[in-house]
């Protein structure tokens, strides 16, 4: 991929059209923001049916005084990148139509993840174009980097996944997770829900609340195993807050690891990602990975103890759902997938102090 980037002469900068269909979700809010100051970007459409033919800006305020408006999906342009922040079953249904409108096809919902047609039959409600399914590669950088390059499409991980696959996949690497058991427990805020939200969602509803809504059976389960090669106990909590996820893994291994050990898997892992910070201990307020740290960014921060007898691992992982968890894993795969600077249009931090994120 990336063959059809051009040159933009004034700048010596390459630059690809990109498109984005669900601009008006929350996801692709967040697309359309990242995509408008990137500067390996022309960002040519967003398609809305709701709000075809009204200003992103009036969907998204964040936005306000950009051009774009929003068209039809059924009016789709050809460029070079095209994004699709849609609910769960749309990019498969349309996976040919939007191929043809595309170099590639980068999909931040759940249809191209897994591998087989059966991981769909068991999780989800089945697939409707198993045959794409070996061309997707996944979008974690972190975790499948060297696949993003020859990609056609790019699949972008689960929120919840996400943070605990990072949190993780050190442990994995470094073979401590051989015979462990592990428990994760995820907090997300109510923007994983999407725009559109739901009785649960409102804010009469949502607020202060820490609701256990998927204890058992959670979807992201299948891409955690998948990608750990092991199976996890997960449950996930609805809590009080707008963006971020906060996934909290307890690891019993199978044998005693030293914090020594720890670091060492840890560093390796990460000293080299642009995207993930180690917070483990230190002093202040902020000694552990949280959601307010990383809110807006593209971070994920994680970090972990060992328990005085080394008999459990506590590892925190940190994201914003919509940044890290979707919109901005997208991108960072489409710039690795593109030939750009990884970190092309994503090397901003969050604000700081700031309320509930
Ligand atoms: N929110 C998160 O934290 C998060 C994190 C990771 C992954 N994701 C995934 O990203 C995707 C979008 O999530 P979201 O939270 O942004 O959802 P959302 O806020 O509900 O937005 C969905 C978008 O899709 C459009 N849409 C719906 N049906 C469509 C169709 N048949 N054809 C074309 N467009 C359609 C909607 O606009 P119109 O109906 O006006 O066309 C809207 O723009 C989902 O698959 C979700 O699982 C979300």
């Amino acid at each position: 991929m990336g063959t059809t980037a051009t040159a933009d002469a004034d700048t010596e900068t390459e630059t690809v059209t990109a498109g984005v269909v669900g601009g008006s979700g929350f996801a692709g809010g967040e697309l359309l923001r990242l995509l408008d100051g990137h500067p390996n970007v022309e960002l040519v459409q967003a398609t809305s049916r709701e709000y075809a033919g009204k200003s992103i800006g009036g969907v998204h305020p964040n936005l306000r005084g950009r051009e774009l408006r929003f068209s039809e999906p059924s009016e789709l342009e050809s460029v070079d990148v095209l994004f699709t922040a849609t609910p769960h079953g749309v990019t498969m249904e349309h996976v040919d139509e939007y191929s043809e409108a595309s170099d590639l096809l980068v999909d931040l919902s759940a249809d191209f993840r897994l591998a087989t047609e059966g991981q769909y039959d068991e999780w989800y409600d089945g697939h409707a174009a198993p045959e794409y399914l070996d061309v997707a590669e996944y979008a974690l950088p972190e975790l499948n980097r060297e696949n993003l390059g020859s990609a056609d499409i790019i699949a972008s991980g689960g929120c919840n996944a996400t943070a605990t696959l990072l949190g993780l996949k050190p442990l994995a690497d470094a073979d401590i997770l051989d015979g462990a058991h592990v428990v994760v427990d995820v907090k997300v805020g109510s923007s994983e829900g999407g725009a559109g939200g739901g009785a649960a969602s409102s804010h009469a509803e949502r607020s202060g609340v820490v609701r256990p809504y998927a204890p058992t059976g959670h979807r992201h389960e299948a891409e955690i195993e998948e990608w750990l090669g092991l199976s996890v106990s997960f449950t996930c909590h609805a809590v009080d807050m707008v963006r971020g996820a906060s996934a909290t893994c307890h690891v019993f291994p199978d044998g005693p690891v030293s914090k020594k050990e720890l670091w060492t898997a840890y560093r390796g892992a990460y000293e080299a990602e642009p995207f993930v910070r180690l917070v483990a201990g230190g002093s202040g307020s902020y000694r552990y990975p949280e959601p307010k740290a990383v809110a807006g960014t593209n971070y994920a921060d994680v970090g972990f103890e060992l328990d005085p007898g080394n008999e459990r691992i506590v590892v925190f992982s940190a994201i914003d759902n919509v940044m890290k968890g979707s919109a901005g894993q997208a991108v960072h795969a489409a710039n690795v997938a593109l030939g750009f600077e990884e970190t092309a249009g994503l090397e901003f931090a969050g604000l700081h102090p700031v309320g509930s994120p």
